[in-house]
């Protein structure tokens, strides 16, 4: 099997796929949003320490577990358990990643669609007209509720995701990574550039970095917690499969390190350019989760060139969308190539169309189906509806609880001589190794495991 495996062709090219997987609607929609309700600054600086104690050593602990297995999730814990009674169980955290991956990557792809609608409406002047007169407040409610546009713009987004990872490793994802993924950060980088000659850049730098810890309360805590594995794609086995591909003569720590940087610089680029244009039209923003979409064009078209502006960052969000949604479709994929021993391109068309299948559900939950817009499993607010629940599902169970037993799987079954070796592959002896040990140990799995406590405890972690 790790024969006829594919292999990234250069180290830029893992580096820059993974990036691609862990820069998307969680960096540019959600990061941004959960900053603003939660005034920036010292939430700012929780989820930069999240990303650096919580997250980067798991992102090396799901590397070396795909690097070490040359399998996808499922089969990587299998591989890697000592043979003794009941080791089938560590089964669980794989297919408990194959589900996160499916759920996700449904609902992902309607939201993902949206921008498509924002960029043939900026390149082609309705978006300038219905800001201009006022039709664009009633706009998005009844985008919505619109089933045959919510079905429309998600089949594109879906066919596209399958469509890249249908050509296969090296054809399909690297191409589009190596082109991609620069892209976007020159964009961004332009459109931060270009937010420093605004009135609001003082304010927004001001906002996002001076903390004021009296403003963060406990569950805006775990949510800087918990939005550090949804942005840097951990917890389901994303960065296990990549890792899988990843040529031996690589630095694991090296490229986690990078990649970690690179989605952290992108997220605070997307607050420095949203909140700057907030603070210099001084927007009385009511409702943060809609910025990207509500709040944001009424910006664009104040300033000169507004549709050039809209058309290049909705494309810049599509980017980012679509190296997301190519991750989450490998996890699914590799398990039905790796474990029900299928071809990949009728693996990637069975699991692609059963996803497609599953995420209509949420597209039509938005207003469209009664049904389905009122489907309430939980029964708190922001869970209702069939988006909102797996949502919900997703980020405050399946991601902690896999990360969760991928730390503790890293730690404390996989042999240190194991992690050491896959580590320090060709780059001699490792002084921080210990370190690393300690983190995935002790320090990931009890803060994490604090987050699950706290959603089962129903504390607001979102
Ligand atoms: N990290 C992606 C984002 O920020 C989402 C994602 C989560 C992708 C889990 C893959 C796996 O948008």
């Amino acid at each position: 099997m790790s024969q006829s495996r594919g292999q990234w062709s250069s180290h830029m090219g893992f580096i820059l796929a993974a990036a691609g997987s862990a820069v998307g609607l969680g960096n540019l929609w959600k990061f941004p949003y959960i900053a603003y309700e939660n005034h920036g600054g010292a939430f700012v600086l929780v989820y930069i320490g999240a990303v650096a104690l919580v997250g980067l050593p798991i992102m090396i602990a799901e590397i070396v577990l795909g690097r070490r297995s040359q399998l996808s999730p499922v089969g990587a814990f299998l591989k890697l358990t000592p043979d003794r009674p009941g080791h089938r169980l560590w089964a669980a955290p794989g297919m408990l990643g194959i589900l996160a991956g499916f759920v996700i990557l449904s609902y992902y792809c309607v939201i993902a669609g949206w921008t498509l609608r924002y960029i043939l409406m900026s390149v082609s002047g309705q978006l300038a007209t219905m800001v201009g007169d006022g039709s664009f407040n009633d706009f998005f409610g009844a985008f919505l509720a619109d089933g045959p546009q919510q079905t429309l713009w998600y089949t594109i987004f879906m066919t596209l995701t399958v469509g890249v990872v249908f050509f296969g490793v090296k054809d399909g994802i690297e191409k589009v990574a190596r082109t991609l993924v620069p892209l976007l950060f020159v964009i961004l980088i332009a459109l931060a550039v270009y937010s420093t000659t605004t009135e609001g850049f003082g304010r927004a730098m001001t906002f996002l970095f001076r903390p004021n810890f009296h403003e963060l309360d406990r569950g805006a805590i775990l949510e800087a917690l918990g939005h550090s594995f949804f942005t840097l794609s951990l917890g389901m086995g994303a960065m296990l499969t990549y890792g899988s591909y990843m040529r031996r003569q690589d630095s694991i720590p090296k490229a986690a390190l990078a990649i970690s940087l690179l989605d952290t610089a992108i997220a605070i680029l997307a607050c420095i350019i949203m909140f700057s244009i907030i603070f210099t039209e001084d927007m009385e923003v009511t409702k943060s989760s809609t910025i990207l979409f509500t709040t944001l064009p009424q910006v664009f078209f104040k300033l000169p060139g507004g549709s050039i502006i809209s058309g290049f960052f909705y494309l810049l969000v599509a980017v980012a969308a679509l190296t997301s949604t190519i991750s989450l479709l490998e996890v699914v994929t590799s398990f039905a190539i790796d474990q029900l021993k299928l071809a990949r391109r009728a693996a990637v068309l069975l699991t692609g169309g059963s996803i497609y299948v599953f995420g209509l559900l949420s597209a039509w939950s938005l207003g469209a189906s009664d049904k389905l817009t009122n489907f309430n499993l939980i029964g708190r607010d922001s869970t209702v509806g069939m988006l909102g629940t797996l949502d919900y599902l997703a980020s405050n169970w399946f991601l902690p609880v896999g990360g969760l037993l991928i730390a503790v799987f890293t730690g404390w079954v996989l042999s240190r001589k194991a992690s050491h070796e896959e580590m320090s592959d060709g780059h001699g002896p490792l002084p921080w190794y210990n370190g690393w040990q300690a983190l995935i140990r002790f320090v990931a799995p009890l803060v994490v495991g604090a987050i699950i406590v706290s959603v089962i405890l129903g504390a607001e972690y979102q």
